[in-house]
């Protein structure tokens, strides 16, 4: 059995750790013959892989980043899944001399990896993200790494906002989902946390702001990246702050969410604020114990499901089992903040 490994998306702390566990498992335990495309499918099309065995993964689980590179390089240069381009994918896969691929990404990937599947090519999901918006499982690698991040971020930040009695507004990745928001928030004691899920009107910020205030403490302010003010004060109303351009898979490139609120906040509380957008420190660095067990556990569950023939599926995390979940049931819709969740910080703020 020979097996191609691709990373697509932005990285995830674990993704290191997920290649080792397959490789481990697949190489030394199974029989198979590995190989990592370089950087995403821009290796697949380009036809550059370097072969995967023990030694080349010898050391990869506390490494952050990933060693064979990701990218957002269409998988499918000649468009959305046409029957033509996935008979190119298969046909490729055929040169290679490829029987299976292990897909690890994101909701994106995840999403081409069934349409792969659909069209009959054999594929595996490894579910990473540090958004944990990805259904069919309950974590995603690098999710807890993130979250650990930012909530030192909040830490160091609470300690000079007291001392010099500001609100600190803290913007943090989540572009649909406001999980790393949440976690971090509640982690390190938020006043306010603000996610894409729920929007949250200036005037009803600038109130928590000031009940802080008045009891004597200063605020912190947490916000997912895709967080949209309600009402009309971002100028585009209900809109998400971008940046210029669009990443590789044509979406808006976020993030400034934290520089428009902080004036805002300034101007109707009287008490100074400033923002601090931690950006992709959150993604960088060696991943937590808890994201390189859960990754080598997905790469081992992997390439038992490879050695079972479990082609179009993912293995998810299911409380404490890795289970795999059809990619169906992975990609249909993306894994929100619930109500509940964030009703239950809510009724602290302030
Ligand atoms: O999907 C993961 C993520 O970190 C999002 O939270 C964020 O919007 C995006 O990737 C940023 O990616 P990059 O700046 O690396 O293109």
């Amino acid at each position: 059995m020979r097996i191609g490994v691709l990373c697509s998306g932005g990285d995830s702390p674990g993704m290191n750790a997920a290649i080792r566990g397959a490789v481990l498992r697949g190489v030394d335990v199974h029989g198979f013959e590995i190989v990592g495309f370089m950087d995403g499918w821009r290796g697949f099309h380009d036809g550059e892989y370097i072969p995967l065995d023990r030694l080349a993964v010898r050391g990869l689980s506390p490494r952050g980043g990933v060693v064979i590179g990701t990218s957002r390089v269409p998988p499918f240069p000649g468009g959305l899944g046409t029957p033509e381009a996935l008979r190119a994918v298969a046909d490729r896969l055929a040169d290679y001399g490829l029987d299976g691929l292990l897909l690890i990404g994101g909701n994106g990937t995840q999403t081409v990896a069934r349409m792969l599947s659909d069209a009959g090519i054999r594929v595996i999901g490894l579910p990473k993200t540090i958004d944990n918006d990805l259904g069919g499982t309950d974590y995603t690698f690098g999710f807890d790494t993130a979250v650990s991040i930012a909530a030192e971020a909040i830490d160091r930040l609470r300690t000079t906002g007291e001392s010099h009695r500001r609100c600190m507004v803290l913007e943090v990745m989540g572009r649909d989902a406001g999980w790393i928001a949440l976690h971090a928030g509640m982690a390190g004691g938020a006043q306010v946390t603000l996610v894409p899920e729920f929007p949250e009107t200036i005037e009803q910020i600038a109130a928590w702001v000031l009940s802080v205030r008045d009891r004597g403490r200063s605020s912190l302010v947490v916000v997912a990246e895709g967080f949209r003010l309600a009402g009309a004060e971002l100028g585009a109303p209900e809109h998400q702050v971008t940046r210029e351009g669009r990443d590789g898979f044509g979406r808006p490139r976020l993030g400034g969410v934290a520089e428009v609120l902080a004036p805002l906040i300034e101007e109707r509380t009287g008490v100074e604020t400033r923002a601090t957008v931690l950006g992709h420190v959150q993604r960088g660095g060696s991943p937590t114990a808890f994201d390189r067990v859960l990754a080598t556990r997905t790469g081992i569950a992997a390439a038992d499901a490879v050695e079972r023939a479990e082609w179009g599926s993912m293995a998810g995390l299911r409380g404490d089992t890795i289970e795999m979940v059809p990619l169906a049931a992975a990609v249909g819709a993306l894994k929100t903040v619930p109500e509940a969740r964030y009703a239950e910080v809510r009724r602290n703020f302030g």
